[in-house]
């Protein structure tokens, strides 16, 4: 099957409490680790590219690769997202470059100006069967590309401002600050999330869309794995994945992890350099890499619930 939009994918989870994981792609063994277990587990898929993987890859080359999974994953509806796209033009971009989604954040300007830039990219993306992704609120954390705030608790969604900018923007799934953020270092103390935010906004908004970004869980193992064979990341901490499952079923049809699929890679490349020293043939620790992010996502894809829901979201 060609690639799809987002939308029968969203309806589907909407309806049935689940959401579809996106997961991030920066080369071919991390696009391969993905749809292996995409596959075995018959689940949807979304696969988005930021502005920072196309500059490490080249969208040339991710295309490409994108392309061969489609093609060889014919019973897997498989959107492609650009991720926190920041300009009209770069957006314009990735749909030019036959993405079927694009998000444009412009969460860091003022309301009015947010709605009019997200309004543009609308009026650009639908006439092309591609939907837009927009976000209300800051995240909080910091990543390379994707600068959020240190005090997540007041830049939490305000539901008011949501339902305001969802009716003007026309945008067809929004981004909300509830409370996670980028990386590997969400929270200083016990993790929480709105959820009665969530709940509010879903009550203003039946049926509509939304999306959590930052939902890593920054899985100890892992951490530990890396610290154990030379790593450094102390203090380590992501949203607990029952929070990221209750969430999945609040409304919240896309779930965006990144984090969880450099740690799996991570800490395999390392296990593997510090057990065999002498070791330098890439693909000794690249495969390796790739079958951990492939268990990374066959989890994820039941701590999301998207596991076997490919064919009804055909
Ligand atoms: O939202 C952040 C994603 O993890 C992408 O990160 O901008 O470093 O590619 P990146
Ligand atoms: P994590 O850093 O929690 O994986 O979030 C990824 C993300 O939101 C991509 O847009
Ligand atoms: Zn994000």
């Amino acid at each position: 099957m060609a690639l799809v939009n987002t939308k029968k994918m969203f309806e589907m989870a909407y309806k049935n409490g689940y959401a579809i994981g996106a997961f991030n792609v920066n080369n071919m063994e991390i696009t391969q680790g993905i749809i292996e277990a995409v596959a075995e587990e018959k689940a949807p898929l979304i696969l988005q590219v930021s502005k920072g993987g196309r500059e490490y890859a080249s969208l040339s080359y991710l295309r490409a690769i994108i392309d061969v999974v489609v093609e060889e994953n014919p019973d897997i509806p498989i959107a492609i997202n650009l991720d926190h796209g920041d300009t009209f033009e770069t957006c314009k971009q990735f749909v030019d470059a036959g993405f079927t989604s694009v998000m444009i954040d412009a969460s860091s300007k003022p309301f009015e100006e947010n709605i009019e830039i997200t309004k543009q990219v609308v009026e650009y993306a639908h006439p092309r069967d591609v939907v837009v992704e927009a976000e209300l609120g800051q995240l909080g954390g910091i990543e390379e590309e994707v600068v959020g705030v240190d005090d997540v608790d007041t830049h939490v969604a305000d539901p008011e401002q949501v339902q305001e900018f969802v009716e003007k923007s026309g945008c067809d799934s929004l981004a909300i600050a509830c409370g996670t953020s980028h990386g590997a270092y969400k929270f200083k103390t016990a993790p929480t999330l709105a959820f009665d935010v969530i709940e509010e906004i879903q009550k203003r908004l039946p049926g509509f869309p939304l999306v959590m970004h930052g939902s890593s869980s920054v899985l100890k193992e892992f951490v530990d794995l890396i610290n154990k064979y030379g790593g450094q990341m102390p203090n380590a901490m992501g949203v607990p994945e029952e929070m990221v499952s209750r969430a999945s079923k609040m409304g919240m049809c896309k779930v965006n992890i990144d984090t969880d699929l450099r740690l799996a890679l991570t800490s395999k490349i390392r296990q593997v350099f510090a057990e065999i020293p002498s070791e330098f043939d890439p693909r000794k620790y690249l495969g390796p890499g790739r079958e951990a992010i492939k268990e990374m996502v066959k989890h994820k894809l039941h701590v999301v619930g998207c596991a076997g829901k490919a064919a009804e979201c055909r």
